[in-house]
């Protein structure tokens, strides 16, 4: 059967899908020969990771390797010298997120098992937001990065805001892993540790033994009680301004007691 023998309707939607494809094609050809816009790409061969890091690989020239998880961009905040071309690499440690650096193209999938990347040249100063546009379960609406870029800044660094504790700070062996659950058991979503106002949930700046009113009237001094009974019960006593949305989380007792111990430590 040759291409003359086909229903004239047919061969109509045939052609146009053979055009629209090649369309397609071309615009992408165009965006990366003319406009020097990046294709994203999947890089099979690439090795997977688990940890963000940084790498310079020529002046003014990074590669950054991001993680996306449940529900936080890894590195949260990095600092880039104006005019850094960087490559994106980008994997996940659980579920599919979105990746959207505001004010550029990059516009990535991030999916467990594959390694995507994406370039881009920052040549105007400000911070670029990175949002995840895929919906990646309760915390999803939080997750997000920023990329600050500056004349001022000589050397790309990672600056991890989630480290609000001195880092000269040896944390105890439980504090360690309470700090570990704060992002496995997903708090870190609603609470943040850098005293920040307009969370979903109170920051855990400062918080041990804060007195804190609860929406009754009710005024208490935060302890090892009330905080495990926060975990167990979270809708039990909310904190006047919040609302009643925490979920009852599979937390042991001794992960209970664990991260008492690393708020402790966010003073
Ligand atoms: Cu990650 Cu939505």
């Amino acid at each position: 059967m040759s291409f003359s023998n086909i229903d004239a309707t047919e061969k109509k939607v045939v052609t146009i899908a053979v055009l629209v494809s090649a369309g397609h094609l071309m615009l992408i050809a165009y965006a990366a020969m003319f406009l020097n816009i990046s294709v994203p790409t999947c890089q099979p061969n690439e090795k997977l990771f688990t940890e963000p890091s940084i790498s310079k690989v020529g002046p003014l020239r990074y590669e950054v390797h991001y993680v996306a998880k449940m529900w936080n961009f890894l590195p949260k905040k990095l600092l880039l010298p104006k005019g850094s071309t960087v490559d994106f690499y980008l994997g996940s440690n659980d579920v599919n997120h979105g990746f959207h650096i505001n004010g550029t193209h990059v516009n990535l999938m991030a999916v467990p098992g594959v390694v995507n990347k994406a370039t881009q040249i920052f040549r105007e100063n400000g911070d670029y937001p990175i949002i995840c546009h895929e919906y990646c379960g309760f915390g999803h609406q939080n997750m997000n990065a920023v990329i600050s870029v500056s004349d001022k800044i000589t050397e790309a660094v990672i600056e991890d805001s989630t480290q609000a504790n001195d880092p000269k700070l040896e944390l105890s062996a439980s504090a360690k892993s309470g700090k570990e659950l704060f992002g496995v058991k997903g708090c870190v979503a609603c609470h943040n540790v850098d005293g920040a106002a307009g969370g979903v949930g109170p920051t855990f700046r400062g918080l041990y033994g804060r007195s804190e009113e609860m929406q009754d009237g009710l005024k208490l001094t935060v302890d090892d009680a009330y905080i495990a009974e926060s975990i167990k019960e979270p809708i039990k006593k909310i904190v006047k301004g919040y609302n009643p949305v925490m979920p009852v989380l599979p937390v042991s007792e001794d992960e209970i007691k664990n991260i008492t111990e690393y708020i402790k430590t966010i003073k």
